[in-house]
């Protein structure tokens, strides 16, 4: 596996995969990488010819008090397990080549209404710094695909919606998020919990279950359900941040027109906060 750290370099091995005719596809990171991570990137083997994988914590999507300073590097593991899956090329930019003129000079894209809700309302100003450097990362890239994890099912539906916006010519993928044996969706913040706190940590999917069942069960009551939850993830020892019905499409609130839904949950859990989902088959 190759790894570059400039835009430069980046193009010209990406440029002469383009002129040999072969797909690339794209799987950006923040490192830290789990088994989730390697899903994307072996799916991203069986779409297309070469896959790049980027390693970059970017600082735009943390807010203050946030965990940037403390967020996760394993640099040398995450380079073993790409190269140990056979990634063509890890691309790691430093803060200064995807900012160079700094963070306050630089374009901001908003992808309006769907980024200000859930996430988006706890954390003002995450979604910008997500689409701004995906943005940036697709058009350093120039990918055929790009994959991301459906865990981060807001993060996926506000990078669509800028794709489709701005006519970025990529398409973008979701990939079933992946759980360890409990139910607990991979992620690197749950490097966060402790032992006592990582075995009640899988009552937040089962919950989402719970309350997908019994939507699925014909209950459309849906804030005594939400309510409901929040009290159950209470008592096991969570800060719930929100737990919300909505529907799939657009994360509006259900009009009970039959649409697809979703729900949506973060909740801290000691230093960690979690966030996971479940859509709705058939309510
Ligand atoms: O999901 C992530 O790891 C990040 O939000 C992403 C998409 C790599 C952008 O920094």
């Amino acid at each position: 596996m190759d790894r570059v750290n400039s835009i430069k370099e980046l193009r010209q091995q990406v440029t002469a995969w383009r002129v040999a005719g072969e797909q690339i596809a794209f799987v950006p990171t923040m490192g830290n990488l789990h088994a989730g991570h390697l899903v994307l990137v072996k799916q991203a083997q069986q779409r297309a010819d070469r896959v790049v994988v980027s390693i970059f914590v970017n600082p735009m999507q943390f807010g203050a008090g946030e965990d940037f300073a403390s967020y996760p590097s394993t640099i040398a593991q995450d380079v073993a397990q790409l190269e140990r899956i056979k990634t063509d090329l890890l691309f790691t930019p430093s803060v200064q080549e995807v900012y160079p003129r700094g963070q306050k000079a630089q374009t901001v894209v908003t992808v309006p209404g769907i980024s200000d809700t859930l996430c988006g309302a706890s954390r003002p100003g995450h979604f910008a710094g997500v689409a701004t450097v995906v943005c940036k990362l697709l058009n350093m890239v120039q990918p055929d695909l790009a994959l991301f994890g459906s865990k981060d099912f807001q993060q996926l539906l506000v990078i669509r919606q800028m794709v489709e916006d701005l006519c970025i010519p990529v398409e973008i993928a979701g990939v079933p998020t992946v759980r360890d044996a409990d139910g607990l969706a991979r992620s690197s913040r749950n490097g966060y919990l402790t032992a006592a706190e990582r075995s009640l940590a899988p009552t937040l999917y089962r919950t989402l279950c719970a309350t997908s069942a019994a939507i699925t069960g014909g209950n459309k009551d849906y804030i005594a359900l939400e309510l409901e939850a929040m009290q159950t993830l209470e008592v096991a020892g969570f800060k719930p941040d929100y737990y919300s019905i909505r529907n799939a499409a657009d994360l509006l609130q259900p009009d009970k027109k039959g649409h697809r839904l979703v729900i949506l949950a973060a909740a801290y859990l000691g230093r960690a906060r979690l966030i996971d989902n479940r859509v709705v088959d058939k309510c």
